[in-house]
Order: structure tokens, then sequence, then C-alpha cells
């Protein structure tokens, strides 16, 4: 190209124009020194340019292109139609066909995986729970299915891996269930939902009387705790006033019917005692929980919001230690 001019004067006129230009005549228009040139466009590129205006015109045909008032320009009616089944609010399968639009691009591309899906949700809906785990292919579109499904529905509260949070939520990886380890009772929990309650005791036995449970509950998972208090709390936990073994049972291990909680395993799910280093706070997080009772552990049901056959997924999904971590 064009050399630089050597001053730098501020001068509107360059030493030499020819030597600047490299022969191709100027327009006459200069901008700073710089000079606009009659050099023509490259023939590829004026080719180009008309190629893509007569592509634009195509497309106004095919394609959903101007707005009109409240509507738009929907292309040649045939040219660019697209047909899908849609399921309407009823339920009811309805062909549909409407003129190329991404919605319905989606639609068709649903449908398809859908279909490739639903031999497999068929084959899950029809073969028995324990059969299920047994065929490594179907348990591998469980595993597939199954996250996908857990990490829409049940992972904010369970958590991406089923792993829970302490104070909200159970953990599902576990060997320890609240409410049974059944296929059954864990799709029926899945299926109808589950609100543990435990009455809040602060007004029900006196404040020595829940200090010396909460002792006995620390006693059967070996926290520590004041010996001769949690032998009184025995007592307490077998009285009929504080009634806790008509929910814990005598021993104290839970009743699957309830979802009250095994207070002899080392599981806690609404305050993290093992976590706790303090004797006294690990004694007031156990008092606060018997004196203000519980009601907040909320899993929802699914039966409304969930197909059969996805529930019944979830329920080898979760049964089989989340995709195979147990
Ligand atoms: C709104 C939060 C929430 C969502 C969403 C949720 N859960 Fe739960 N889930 C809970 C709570 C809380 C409990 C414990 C209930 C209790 O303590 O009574 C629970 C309990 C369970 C249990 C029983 C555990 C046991 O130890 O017996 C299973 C199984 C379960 N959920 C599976 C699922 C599946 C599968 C999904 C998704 C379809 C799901 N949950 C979605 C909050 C949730
Ligand atoms: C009406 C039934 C009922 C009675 C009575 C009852 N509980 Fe409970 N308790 C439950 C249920 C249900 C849960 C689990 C709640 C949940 O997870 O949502 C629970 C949970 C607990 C927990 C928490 C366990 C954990 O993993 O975090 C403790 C501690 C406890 N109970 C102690 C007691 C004591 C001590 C008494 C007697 C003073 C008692 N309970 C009486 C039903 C009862």
């Amino acid at each position: 190209m064009s050399q630089e001019t050597k001053t730098n004067s501020g001068s509107n006129e360059p030493k030499s124009r020819v030597k600047k230009t490299g022969g191709v005549p100027s327009t006459g228009h200069s901008w700073d020194g710089i000079e606009e040139l009659t050099n023509q466009l490259p023939r590829w590129w004026v080719w180009a340019f008309y190629l893509t205006a007569i592509f634009t015109v195509v497309y106004w045909l095919f394609y959903p292109a101007w707005p009109i008032g409240s509507t738009f320009t929907k292309g040649v009616p045939g040219l660019n139609s697209i047909t899908y089944t849609a399921t309407q609010v009823d339920g009811t399968q309805v062909e549909k066909t409407t003129h190329w639009n991404m919605r319905s691009k989606f639609m068709v591309e649903m449908n398809e995986l859908h279909a490739a899906q639903k031999q497999w949700f068929d084959k899950v809906a029809a073969t028995p729970f324990d059969e299920i785990a047994q065929d490594a292919e179907l348990m591998q579109f469980v595993t597939s299915a199954g996250k996908t499904l857990f990490s829409d529905n049940c992972a904010p509260c369970h958590q991406a891996g089923g792993q829970g949070v302490i104070g909200f939520s159970p953990n599902l990886t576990d060997d320890h269930w609240q409410y049974g380890s059944s296929y059954a009772q864990i799709q029926d929990v899945i299926v109808h939902g589950r609100q543990g309650y435990m009455p809040p005791f602060k007004e029900i036995i006196s404040d020595e009387e829940i200090t010396q449970a909460a002792n006995y509950v620390l006693s059967l998972s070996g926290e520590p705790h004041d010996a001769a208090s949690a032998e009184l709390g025995a007592k307490v936990f077998q009285s009929d006033t504080a009634s806790c073994y008509a929910c814990h049972g005598t021993d104290a291990k839970g009743k699957e019917g309830l979802g009250s909680a095994n207070l002899t395993d080392k599981i806690w799910l609404w305050a993290n005692i093992p976590e706790i280093e303090n004797a006294d706070e690990k004694l007031k997080a156990v008092k606060n929980i018997i004196a203000g009772g519980l009601n907040r552990g909320v899993m929802p049901a699914w039966e409304d919001r969930l197909k059969p056959d996805q529930i019944k997924l979830l329920t080898v999904y979760v049964h089989q230690g989340l995709g195979g971590g147990k």
C-alpha cells in the first residue's frame, strides 16, 4: 500500500499524491490526509452480495419474516409447514400443522425423543422391580433417565447426588430409611408424599424431664451424656405422659409407618449432633427438638406431577442407591 507521509505538519495537502495512491486515481475525497481511491470492488465480492440479496427474498417467502400489525408473514403455505403431535391440556393428542417456527421444530424433536424413550419406559412399567435390577441394559436406561428425572424434580431438596441436607431433607444414599427400604414403600412415599409429625413437648413434660429424655436419646447413639440423667430419661421415654415409645417403639428404633426416626443409629436428620463438638451444645440441640417438636419435613406427593412409569423408574433409581452409589 501507500507510504507514510514523512512530515507531520498538520497540513491537509499530502507531499506526493501519486506516490500515496499507487497510480489509482483519487475520487478527490480526503480525510485527515487519507485519500479515497476509485478501486473497483472484487468481482467475487459483488456476486456474493447479489446472492445474499436473492437469498433474502427466498427466505422471506419460506419463513416467518415481516411483522404486520399484531401478526407477521408466515411464509408461503405448504412450502414450510411442519406437522407434530401435541398433547392438549386434557391429555388428548392432536396432530397439528403449522408454519415453520422454532417452537414446532422443538416439538417435533421432543416427540422423536419421547418415541425413542417410550419403549424403554414401557419395559420399565411391565417388568417387576427385582427383575429390572437384574437387567443390565434396562438398568442403564434407568440410571440415565433417573438421573434427569431426579435432578429436575428431587435434587432441589435432596441434592444432585441424593445426599440430602441435615436440617432439611434426608440422605437417600445411605442404608437408613425412615419410611422403609422396600420398593413398594419407597414408591408409596414418592406417590403420596410424607410429613413426619412429632408434637412439641415443652407443655407436656417438665424442662427437667426434657433434659433427661435428651440425655437418654444421646446415650442411644453413643454420644456424650449424663448417665444418671439418661437412666431417668429412659423412664420418661417409656412413660404414658411423654409416650415417646408409642411412636419411636419401646426399642427406640422407630416405626416405618410413622416415619419416626430410629434414635439408636448415628444418623441424625434435624440437628447435626455428631458434628457438634461441645457436649452441652449437643444436649441443647436435642432438647430443642424434643421441646419444639417436628413438623417441617415436607416430602411432596408426586402422583399428580409425574406419570406412574416415571415414578416407578425413580423408585428403582433411588432404591438402587441412586445410580449405583451403593
Ligand atoms: C420440597 C423438598 C422435597 C422434594 C422436592 C423431594 N423431597 Fe423427598 N423428602 C423430603 C423431606 C423433607 C423428606 C423427609 C420427610 C419427613 O421427614 O417426614 C423426604 C423423604 C423422602 C423419602 C423417604 C426417605 C426415607 O428415609 O424413608 C424418599 C424415598 C424421597 N424423599 C424421595 C424423593 C424423590 C424420588 C423425589 C423427587 C421425585 C423427592 N423425594 C422430592 C423433601 C423433598
Ligand atoms: C406422635 C409421634 C411421636 C412422639 C410421641 C415422639 N416422636 Fe420423636 N419423632 C417422631 C417423628 C415422626 C420424627 C421424625 C420427623 C421427621 O423426620 O420429619 C421424630 C423425630 C425425633 C427426633 C429427631 C431424630 C433425628 O434424626 O433428627 C428425636 C431426637 C426424637 N424424635 C425424640 C423423641 C422423644 C425423646 C420423644 C418423647 C419425649 C418423642 N420423640 C416423641 C414422632 C414422635
